[in-house]
């Protein structure tokens, strides 16, 4: 078995909020994600990943600055460094800037790219409208968003490493039907970023949020997973996160908990776990 060079934690989508405003299941997301980071804290796990919409869709400002505290509050315990992704539901009402600060982000940039050991991370920003601009709460639509083209390419100068790469974006790059089309959840450009990411050679895996129930595919020897949402399980015992293990040999294996099935390279021709109703959709 191949070495592991490189362990870290994700999860996605805690939509939390107060129990009167939304769903109750979203309440329930700051103890799920007290419990994810015990259990990371424990494995001494030395980074992780949120894949974005730490809260639900607020209209009021104030109302969504408190809870993006509280949830930088509750991740303050890591011992490790978190990264963040961005989600529409984070920077639709505050704006991207001020998400960075709330979450307390090492990074000023929407999307970066990260060295650690020998692996690189690259965070893709997808809370874009057609036309290039930040969506902005009643002004976009959740299933029409984009890569703008300047991203792309520095997507393509980003993978010009030696490095293996892990690619991380809150919206899907995969390539999912949904009713004869494409997915809604998907970045509509998908395709586009597909192209380089491929072409790269560079790329070992895909993780992206925003897709609740959760997916797995691999498309041309790249595996896309979307991570199952930490929302989505209606107790707090049905918690969602993953341990992913990056391994000498480029491939990677997915540790996962609670509702988040785990995935190892030698089960990639049966990795195709997709859920033909996309509810919730966010
Ligand atoms: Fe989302």
């Amino acid at each position: 078995m191949s070495k592991t060079i490189i362990r870290f934690g994700l999860f996605a989508d805690m939509h939390y909020a107060d129990p009167a405003l939304t769903s109750p299941h979203s309440a329930l997301s700051l103890a799920k994600l007290g419990s994810c980071i015990d259990h990371f804290n424990s494995t001494q796990v030395p980074l992780a990943f949120n894949l974005g919409d730490s809260v639900e869709m607020i209209k009021e400002s104030s109302l969504k600055i408190r809870y993006l505290e509280m949830v930088r509050k509750a991740c303050a315990r890591y011992s490790g460094i978190l990264y963040a992704v961005l989600g529409n539901h984070d920077v639709e009402t505050v704006g991207k800037q001020k998400f960075l600060s709330l979450c307390g982000s090492p990074f000023r940039e929407t999307c970066y790219s990260v060295d650690v050991g020998k692996v690189r991370f690259i965070v893709l920003d997808g809370n874009y409208n057609r036309n290039g601009a930040d969506i902005v709460i009643g002004q976009y639509q959740w299933d029409d968003l984009w890569l703008p083209e300047k991203q792309l390419q520095w997507l393509a100068k980003e993978l010009q490493t030696d490095m293996p790469v892990i690619i991380l974006c809150h919206e899907c790059l995969d390539d999912a039907m949904f009713e004869g089309a494409m997915d809604p959840h998907i970045i509509r450009n998908s395709a586009s970023a597909r192209a380089i990411i491929e072409k790269s050679g560079k790329v070992i895996a895909v993780f992206e949020g925003h897709y609740h129930p959760g997916r797995m595919m691999s498309l041309n020897g790249i595996p896309y997973i979307a991570v199952t949402s930490m929302v989505l399980g209606e107790s707090r015992e049905k918690n969602a996160y993953a341990f992913v293990s990056v391994k000498e040999d480029g491939t990677i294996e997915v540790e996962g908990y609670g509702m988040q099935p785990s995935y190892h390279p030698d089960a990639r021709r049966t990795l195709c776990q997709t859920h033909p109703s996309p509810e919730r959709i966010l």
